[in-house]
């Protein structure tokens, strides 16, 4: 948080992310704190500083993927100018900002990940023979001789840090450099975000994950299978803190940072009926004994890929009759779905597997008004899906809900391909106030999601170390928790 109430909001390129409410915005020269400085100050803030020799470290890993993702954008807008704006700062109130994240396409296309700088833009300059010279223009840091290195709470290095100077990033990036100021926009600039068939050329070119991706994801799992150990290693602690969702929060966030740049979406802590909610992030509730705790969590490493895994946890120790029915009922939907995923399926048919599953159960228990056959039927049944509305599967990588601008027929309607990483999620929720169920499941919410990447010829679960089985999972309480 800054000290200066200058206005703080930055300026430069538009956000990329969606429009900000109106916020009330300090005056620009709001000084009502601020502290003069006097002339001793400004005659010795410049002098002596040691010299700075610069680092040029070498291309990171990511480098070479990111050049061929590059040349594939290239490929595809011949004789275009393309903008890619890494974003800016987001307010949050007055003076203190979100903390800043990457557009991810601009993340993906350059490699430049936790340690973007806000504001930069990359930028393809068409030329002659129909390729693009690509320059990455970015407010490398100030020089002591200006004021911005120590009066600009926003970026100055005395408020936040040095910031990277130009020859270091195009070295580290294996990208050319330039300095945002000399970057100027033109008529007829293609901008991400503004421009449909960029982004969603971008969006689909994240469809299938090359081996750089593939292994940030399965360090992301891994992560985060250590976060769920946290938890259920604390079980006891979280029970008696009146907040308990809060303390699943907390105690993955701190592994979540430790290890990553954070979460990759507002982590679910939802205990007993809560978990019928399906996107519980106020967490305020306590965890009680007798009841299950939905955790649906993932840690986003430092290059900003995530994990997205839910388990479903018996607080006590073990499940009750009904408790484990239902659990195993999910688990029997989410194996059906992976026993269909393979190259050449169609995603679809991944969630179809999982329904047809909870259509048959919810049948045989006597909760649907119709058989299963009429539920599954495409037009006039869905009456399952009052239990489990969500879809079972989504695209997984830099964003939770990765490709989210991919067409339908090459998303929903879209063929598996090996390199492709997604969710398997089913599960099955039954209001605290559902009349249409016995007494005994109501409040009763489950759900357990995997991580999977499609290989030659099957998939492989990339969070199968993390206890699946409602057997598993009371072996995983009973030998961490303290
Ligand atoms: N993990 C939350 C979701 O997939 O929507
Ligand atoms: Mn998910």
């Amino acid at each position: 948080m800054s000290t200066n109430e200058t206005d703080t909001i930055a300026e430069g390129v538009a956000s990329t992310e969606t429009a900000q409410p109106p916020v009330e915005t300090p005056p620009a020269e709001n000084q009502n704190r601020k502290q003069p400085f006097p002339r001793g100050f400004l005659d010795t803030i410049s002098t002596g500083w040691a010299d700075r020799p610069e680092q040029l470290p070498p291309a990171r890993a990511q480098a070479p993927y990111a050049a061929a993702r590059r040349d594939a954008v290239s490929a595809a807008f011949p004789g275009k100018r393309l903008v890619l704006p890494a974003g800016t700062y987001k307010q949050r109130s007055n003076d203190t900002d979100y903390p800043f994240r990457a557009h991810s396409a601009f993340s993906h296309l350059t490699g430049w990940a936790s340690d973007s700088v806000p504001d930069s833009v990359l930028v393809f300059e068409p030329t002659g023979d129909q390729g693009h010279d690509v320059t990455l223009y970015l407010r490398e840091r100030a020089d002591r001789t200006t004021a911005e290195f120590y009066d600009d709470a926003t970026i100055g290095e005395f408020w936040i840090g040095p910031r990277p100077a130009l020859a270091g990033v195009a070295s580290d990036l294996g990208l050319q450099t330039a300095h945002i100021d000399d970057f100027d926009a033109r008529e007829g600039d293609v901008i991400l975000e503004k421009d449909a068939d960029l982004t969603r050329f971008v969006s689909e070119l994240r469809l299938v994950k090359d081996d750089y991706e593939i292994a940030q994801l399965r360090l992301a799992v891994e992560v985060t299978g250590r976060g769920f150990d946290d938890i259920v290693s604390d079980l006891d602690r979280i029970v008696e803190t009146p907040r308990g969702e809060r303390a699943v929060e907390g105690i993955f966030h701190h592994r979540a940072r430790v290890e990553g740049n954070g979460e990759g979406y507002d982590t679910i802590a939802a205990s007993g009926p809560h978990a019928c909610y399906l996107h519980w992030t106020r967490n305020d509730g306590a965890v009680v004994p007798g009841d299950l705790v939905l955790v649906d969590a993932g840690v986003e490493v430092d290059s900003l890929y995530t994990a997205d895994i839910t388990r479903t946890l018996p607080v006590s120790g073990t499940f009750t009759d009904v408790q484990r029915k239902v659990y195993e009922t999910v688990r029997e939907a989410a194996d059906a779905a992976f026993a269909v995923a393979k190259p050449g399926v169609k995603f679809r048919a991944v969630h179809e597997a999982a329904m047809a599953v909870i259509a048959q159960r919810t049948a045989e228990w006597g909760l649907l008004p119709v058989s299963a056959e009429e539920a599954l039927d495409a037009d006039r049944g869905g009456q399952h899906r009052r239990y489990m509305v969500h879809g079972t599967s989504h695209h997984l990588g830099l964003d939770v809900h990765d490709c989210a601008q991919a067409r339908r027929e090459m998303y929903y309607d879209g063929i598996l391909e090996p390199g492709m990483v997604f969710t398997i999620e089913p599960g099955l929720y039954f209001q605290i106030d559902d009349l249409t169920v016995p007494e005994e499941y109501r409040g009763i919410g489950v759900r357990i999601e995997d991580d999977v990447l499609v290989t030659e010829d099957g998939v492989e679960n990339l969070s199968a170390a993390i206890p699946r089985t409602a057997d598993e999972v009371e072996a995983w309480i009973a030998r961490l928790r303290s």
